[in-house]
């Protein structure tokens, strides 16, 4: 099965392909967990990327493309994958049909804006595990500490408030004509799309995300 999770920042894409991923026994391909890992490596790309990043401006899709490509060929996307936050521009999804990789469905998540800055404000991540906790929704056992290693909990550069303003903005203007390409792609037959109402508990959303996909 090969998925692709669409939703503005903060919507709980990366949340919801944990438990998708854990279900069906596949890989989940985060392009922002990729990138911010080689920031943590100081790796040549990492040093690239990291202002870009911190800004809340989108990554060149050159490099995307390469990442993506080098990673589906690994032995454990072979029965298939979730996308988390990819693609993010019309070109990256073009990149993706021209390598002639058939999608089975996209699940776009909806949540409004006032809900995603509450949402990434109070978000707390580990950084090499890339579990997500909230402040309040979903809090660590131990204050500001991982729940399976209690090593310490960080705050993302890119969810202070004016940056995550900022990434709802290129949202709207880069990510989100990929809701029309992809509802034209279903009346294609090429593929099935399902938005979701992602104001609900995490439980719940799994729940109806589960009933759709095991439908398919
Ligand atoms: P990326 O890491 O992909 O960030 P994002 O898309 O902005 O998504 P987030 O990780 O912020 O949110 P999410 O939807 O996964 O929400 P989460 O589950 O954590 O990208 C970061 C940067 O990398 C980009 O800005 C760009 O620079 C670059 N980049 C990455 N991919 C790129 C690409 N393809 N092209 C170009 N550049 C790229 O949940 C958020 C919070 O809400 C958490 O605290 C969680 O606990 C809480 N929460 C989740 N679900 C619920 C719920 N149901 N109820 C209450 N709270 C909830």
């Amino acid at each position: 099965m090969r998925i692709i999770l669409l939703g503005a920042p903060g919507v709980g894409k990366g949340t919801q392909a944990k438990f998708i991923c854990n279900r069906f026994s596949i890989p989940q391909i985060s392009t922002g967990d990729m990138l911010r890992e080689s920031v943590r490596d100081g790796s040549n790309l990492g040093k690239k990327v990291k202002t870009v990043m911190d800004t809340g401006a989108l990554v060149t899709d050159e490099i995307i493309i390469d990442l993506v490509k080098e990673r589906i060929k690994k032995d454990d996307c072979k029965k298939g994958y979730l996308f988390d936050g990819f693609p993010r521009t019309i070109p990256q999804a073009e990149a993706l049909a021209q390598q002639n990789i058939q999608i089975d469905s996209v699940i776009e998540i909806r949540v409004e804006e006032a809900e995603i800055i509450s949402r990434l404000a109070g978000r707390r991540v580990h950084l090499s595990s890339g579990r997500v906790y909230h402040m309040i929704n979903n809090p660590p056992k131990q204050k500001n500490q991982d729940d399976l290693t209690g090593e310490p909990l960080i705050q993302r550069e890119d969810d202070k408030e004016d940056t995550i303003k900022q990434r709802l903005k290129v949202y709207r203007n880069q990510t989100e004509p990929l809701v029309n390409f992809y509802q034209e792609k279903q009346k294609e037959g090429v593929l099935s799309y399902q938005s979701v109402d992602g104001d609900k508990t995490y439980d719940n959303l799994f729940k109806e995300i589960l009933i759709y996909l095991e439908k398919l």
